[in-house]
């Protein structure tokens, strides 16, 4: 796979999985804006530029790449992150939505200040580099985005409300953009990675965490950032090399033009019973799929 000098920018890729993106990347011949702000787990300032040593490295290795120190949950760090790629090689091709913190605690102690500092910077942030991204993925109709779901989100956490929550909302923000971007070439997808790093390191068994080199995350990521990717709208799961399609699924369920609660109640098994499943593509697909059932039903 080569990238032929696109522009790809991979936020919080100072350490972790975004610095093994930025890294592969790298390799395969794209131009890299490493972002990374410095950031310990739990988002306060670390003082050091991890970005600085990932960017010597890829240039080390032949490649191309450009420092940038901004962070993805403000407005102007957004602008920024986008504006070194732009003063730098005059386009933008791709944006890996990777940056992320952590404050975890029970739903019971949570105050709203843990809340909105995980969503403004795994949500939000994304929202904002993509966003200015978007108008340059428009004019040269083409473009890449990825962000970066979780387990926590997909299937829930134990001290993750904020963290899952905003993890989730990326699936939805994905699948979206996966629609309004189609015509002007732009794809859209989710990646829910397993890597061992700092972030995941608290929480891993040995067993588990020996397995899952960071750099095995990667191939997915360069998948979904290349030209020739067909996915959009996806969730692809990807960690110690494996990658698999995670996705939205609805039963067919129970059906009954006159429903009361006990019918309800009464038809748990029909509703939970997962031996036939439908992914729909969107909301359009899922009104058809209702559509037919109900319409089977009135038969
Ligand atoms: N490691 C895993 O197994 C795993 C699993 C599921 C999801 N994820 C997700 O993958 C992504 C990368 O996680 P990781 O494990 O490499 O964590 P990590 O802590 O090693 O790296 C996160 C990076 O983001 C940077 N960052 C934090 N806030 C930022 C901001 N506002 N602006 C710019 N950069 C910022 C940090 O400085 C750090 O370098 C995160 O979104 C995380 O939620 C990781």
């Amino acid at each position: 796979m080569d990238f032929n000098g696109d522009v790809i920018v991979v936020t919080g890729a100072g350490t972790g999985l975004g610095r093994e993106h930025a890294l592969l990347l790298g390799r395969l011949g794209a131009r890299v804006v490493v972002n990374d702000v410095g950031a310990t787990l739990t988002g306060e300032s670390l003082g050091e530029r991890p970005a600085d040593e990932v960017v010597r490295t890829i240039l080390e290795a032949g490649g191309q790449a450009v420092a940038n120190n901004d962070s993805v949950s403000t407005e102007e760090g957004a602008m920024g992150i986008i504006k070194t790629a732009i003063d730098t090689w005059g386009r933008v091709d791709g944006v890996v939505n990777n940056a992320g913190i952590l404050r975890d605690r029970t739903f019971a102690k949570m105050s709203l200040d843990e809340f909105r500092a995980v969503i403004d910077v795994h949500l939000v942030g994304a929202f904002l580099v993509t966003k200015a991204a978007w108008p340059h993925f428009r004019e040269q109709g083409h473009g890449r985005v990825v962000a970066t779901t979780s387990g926590a989100g997909l299937y829930g956490n134990f001290g993750q409300a904020n963290y899952a929550a905003a993890k989730m909302a990326l699936v939805g923000f994905v699948k979206t953009l996966a629609v309004e971007g189609a015509r002007d070439g732009i794809k859209a997808n989710a990646l829910s990675p397993a890597g061992r790093t700092r972030m995941s390191d608290a929480t891993l068994e040995e067993e588990f965490a020996s397995r899952l080199d960071p750099s095995l995350v990667s191939p997915a990521v360069a998948m979904m950032m290349h030209r020739s990717c067909p996915w959009s709208g996806e969730t692809i799961a990807a960690g110690g090399g494996r990658v698999g399609r995670v996705f939205v699924a609805e039963t067919p369920g129970y059906v009954n033009p006159n429903l009361t609660v006990d019918d309800l109640v009464a038809h748990q098994d029909v509703i939970f019973d997962q031996s036939t499943t439908f992914v729909p593509d969107g909301v359009p697909a899922q009104a058809d799929y209702l559509l037919g059932l109900i319409k089977a039903a009135e038969k």
